[in-house]
C-alpha cells in the first residue's frame, strides 16, 4: 500500500490473532448468553471478523461515541451518538473496540454500560497503546501492544481514509503534510 510508510500488522498476522482471541472467548463463554457490542467506525472491520471465530450463539448490537474534544478531554465525557438497541440488564457483555489508546472513551463507555447491570462486562480491543494511557484500564482480551506510533488500517482510520485497508500500518508523512 503506497500510503504507508512501514506495515506493522498484515492482514495474515491479523487474521491469525483474531482466530486465537475468537477460541479463548468461545472457551471463556462456554454455556453463556453473550452480547457482543462493537464501537463504530473502528471496530467494524474487527469485529465482523471476530464474531464469526466465536463458536457460541451470541447478540451482537453497535454504539458509537463522539471522539472528545480538547476542551473535554480531561473529563473524558464523550457523547454517545447511537445507543445499543437492546437491553444488557443481567447480560454477558463484551465489548469490542479498535483500539485504546489514552483510554479515555472506553473507560467512559464502561461506566455507562456498568450502569446498566450486565451480570459482567469485558473489552476486547484488537490494539493496545498502553504508553499512552490516561486513566487505568485493562482489556481482558488484547490483539497486539503497539508502540506509540499513530496507525491505520482494518477499520482505523487518519481522516475517515484509510479504514478499508486490510493490514494496519504507519503513514507516510507527505500523506499528512497533504491534507
Ligand atoms: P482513547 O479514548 O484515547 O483510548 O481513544 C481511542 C480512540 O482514538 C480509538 O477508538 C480511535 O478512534 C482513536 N485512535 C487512537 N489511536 C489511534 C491511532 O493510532 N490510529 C487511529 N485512531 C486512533
Ligand atoms: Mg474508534
Amino acid at each position: 500500500m503506497e500510503a504507508l510508510e512501514e506495515t506493522l500488522l498484515s492482514s495474515a498476522t491479523i487474521a491469525a490473532r483474531v482466530k486465537e482471541l475468537g477460541a479463548e472467548i468461545t472457551r471463556d463463554y462456554q454455556g453463556k448468553d453473550l452480547i457482543v457490542i462493537g464501537i463504530l467506525k473502528g471496530a467494524l472491520p474487527f469485529m465482523a471478523d471476530l464474531i464469526r471465530e466465536i463458536k457460541l450463539p451470541l447478540k451482537y448490537d453497535l454504539m458509537a461515541v463522539s471522539s472528545y474534544g480538547v476542551s473535554t478531554k480531561t473529563s473524558g465525557a464523550v457523547q454517545i451518538l447511537k445507543d445499543i438497541e437492546m437491553g444488557v440488564e443481567g447480560e454477558h457483555v463484551l465489548v469490542v473496540e479498535d483500539i485504546i489508546d489514552t483510554g479515555l472513551t472506553l473507560n467512559y463507555l464502561v461506566g455507562n454500560l456498568l450502569s446498566r447491570k450486565p451480570a459482567s462486562l469485558k473489552i476486547c480491543t484488537l490494539l493496545d497503546k498502553p504508553s499512552r494511557r490516561e486513566v487505568d484500564i485493562t482489556p481482558e482480551y488484547n490483539g497486539f501492544t503497539i508502540p506509540d506510533r499513530f496507525v491505520v488500517g482494518y477499520g482505523l482510520d487518519y481522516a475517515e481514509r484509510f479504514r478499508n485497508l486490510p493490514m494496519i500500518g504507519v503513514l507516510k508523512p507527505e500523506v499528512y503534510e497533504k491534507s
